[in-house]
């Protein structure tokens, strides 16, 4: 236990008319928790907590969420004051090394982040064998993994090779993210450059041509740094809770990370923004007022949801989503950026917050409600735009990796279950069954 916990009066559980004691600690934000470390090897029961809703699954001194409050804060500093104030690179340094960097620190990991953007040149013969038409996330996930076999992680990691695999993965993730872009729309890759900051050499890949240079937009370059400073981090979400469990094994950080897209990319979790536009695209094509999506995402049978709306633990409002928003206002107010889905945006959130159904069980705007109309606006394709919360995601995997494998001791992830299934029966040969 970190000497950061507070010890409090321990907890007193009675099963089957025995006490047990069980030790109870208090974060540095008031947060409590009960230690059931021992309750097992004690008591013979487990916990049961689908979802982990109620499990703290570890200690972690990187982000701190106060979901009833509406607090998000990196390393102590709160989101609205970094997406102000900061850029994307700063606010990746600052989650993976715990301090705003000084402007020597910033110099030098900008300078290897840029070194490491080029990925090996042999891996664009796996670009070559995808499919016409593969979801970018798939090549994401796949080429990441192959990183493995192209920088080999040696068993016992050093200072130095760890440094190098961080910012080969925060580097590199943009590279890879721009040319599997490329490659699905059939132009030549666009390699990254110097000359560049960390967002606008991203978009330079996306958006250059052998017979276009691309012409950068300052308020849409810095939207898209804010907006990836907003998905950096966010404690122990599903992403990053596949990040640890696999990084418990002590697997191969590349694939570890891989863990953390596949997780990513799922509708409930990063793939959210792409399915928010689909729902915003078929409102408008429809052309009501979102009436009807909101009364079928309130029929448990339609399998609808109201995209971009919940969250497990912001039950008051998000405040990634309010720094969106008011950007959202902002950048597509510019001449030539206005967005018809903007308004339905607006209004399918005015209709839900004034719905009892939305009331009642505390959904309101998530991060993904707004973030896919700034990625719109800036030309980024719709199934491109998990990948941009990947992008924005890595330093905040990475944090967890390291804090995770720097701790005291790697304990193995792995959860009990209560089983549910057949009782003992015996093997039947293949003429005697039903
Ligand atoms: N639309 C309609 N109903 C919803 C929605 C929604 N978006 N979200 C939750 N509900 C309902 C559920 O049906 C459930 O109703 P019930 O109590 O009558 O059964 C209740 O609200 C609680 O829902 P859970 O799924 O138990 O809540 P949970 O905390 O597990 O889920 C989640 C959170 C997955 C984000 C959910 O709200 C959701 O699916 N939202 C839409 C997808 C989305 O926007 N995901 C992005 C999340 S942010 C991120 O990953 C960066």
């Amino acid at each position: 236990m970190s000497d950061r916990l507070k010890l409090l009066t321990p907890a007193t559980l009675t099963l089957e008319n025995k006490s047990y004691s069980l030790p109870t600690y208090m974060g540095v934000e008031g947060e409590k928790a009960i230690d059931i470390t021992k309750l097992r090897s004690q008591t013979g029961y487990v916990t049961l907590d689908d979802g982990y809703g109620n499990t703290g699954a570890c200690e972690s001194a990187i982000t701190y969420i106060d979901g009833e409050k509406g607090i998000l804060r990196y390393r102590g500093y709160p989101i609205e004051e970094l997406a102000e104030h900061s850029r994307f690179t700063e606010v990746a340094y600052l989650l993976l090394y715990g301090e705003l960097p000084n402007s020597e620190q910033l110099l030098g990991f900008s300078s290897r982040l840029n070194e490491s953007s080029i990925v090996h040149e042999d891996v664009h013969h796996f670009l070559s064998g995808f499919p016409r038409g593969s979801h970018p996330m798939g090549i994401l996930a796949t080429m990441v993994a192959s990183l493995s076999t192209f920088y080999p992680v040696p068993d016992q990691l050093d200072e130095a090779t760890e440094i190098q695999i961080v910012a080969n993965l925060v580097s590199q993730v943009r590279t890879i993210a721009a040319f599997s872009y490329k490659k699905s729309i059939g132009e030549p890759l666009v390699y990254p450059s110097i000359k560049y900051r960390y967002t606008s050499n991203f978009l330079n890949m996306m958006f250059a041509s052998p017979v276009r240079d691309y012409q950068p937009d300052a308020d849409i370059d810095s939207a898209i740094d804010m907006l990836l400073i907003l998905h950096a981090d966010h404690e122990q979400n599903c992403s990053t809770s596949s990040v640890r469990t696999a990084g418990s094994s002590l697997a191969n950080v590349y694939a570890v990370i891989t863990a953390g897209i596949a997780a990513l990319w799922g509708p409930r979790h990063g793939g959210a923004n792409q399915e928010v536009i689909k729902m915003l695209e078929q409102i408008h094509a429809e052309g009501g007022d979102g009436t009807e999506f909101i009364n079928q995402a309130k029929d448990k049978n339609s399998g609808n949801r109201l995209m971009g709306f919940g969250h497990r633990v912001y039950k008051n409002f998000d405040p990634r989503a309010v720094v969106l928003k008011q950007h959202c206002d902002k950048l597509l107010n510019k001449p030539g950026l206005n967005d018809p889905l903007l308004d339905i945006a607006r209004r399918l959130e005015e209709i839900a917050l004034k719905d009892d159904y939305f009331i009642s069980r505390k959904l309101y705007p998530n991060v993904d409600f707004y973030s896919g109309l700034i990625l719109r606006a800036a030309g980024i394709p719709t199934d491109m735009f998990t990948v941009l919360f990947a992008i924005g995601r890595m330093p905040g995997w990475l944090a967890h990796w390291r804090e995770m494998i720097h701790g005291e001791h790697v304990t193995i992830y792995r959860p009990r279950q209560i089983y549910t299934g057949e009782i003992l029966r015996h093997y039947q040969d293949i003429n005697q069954r039903a």
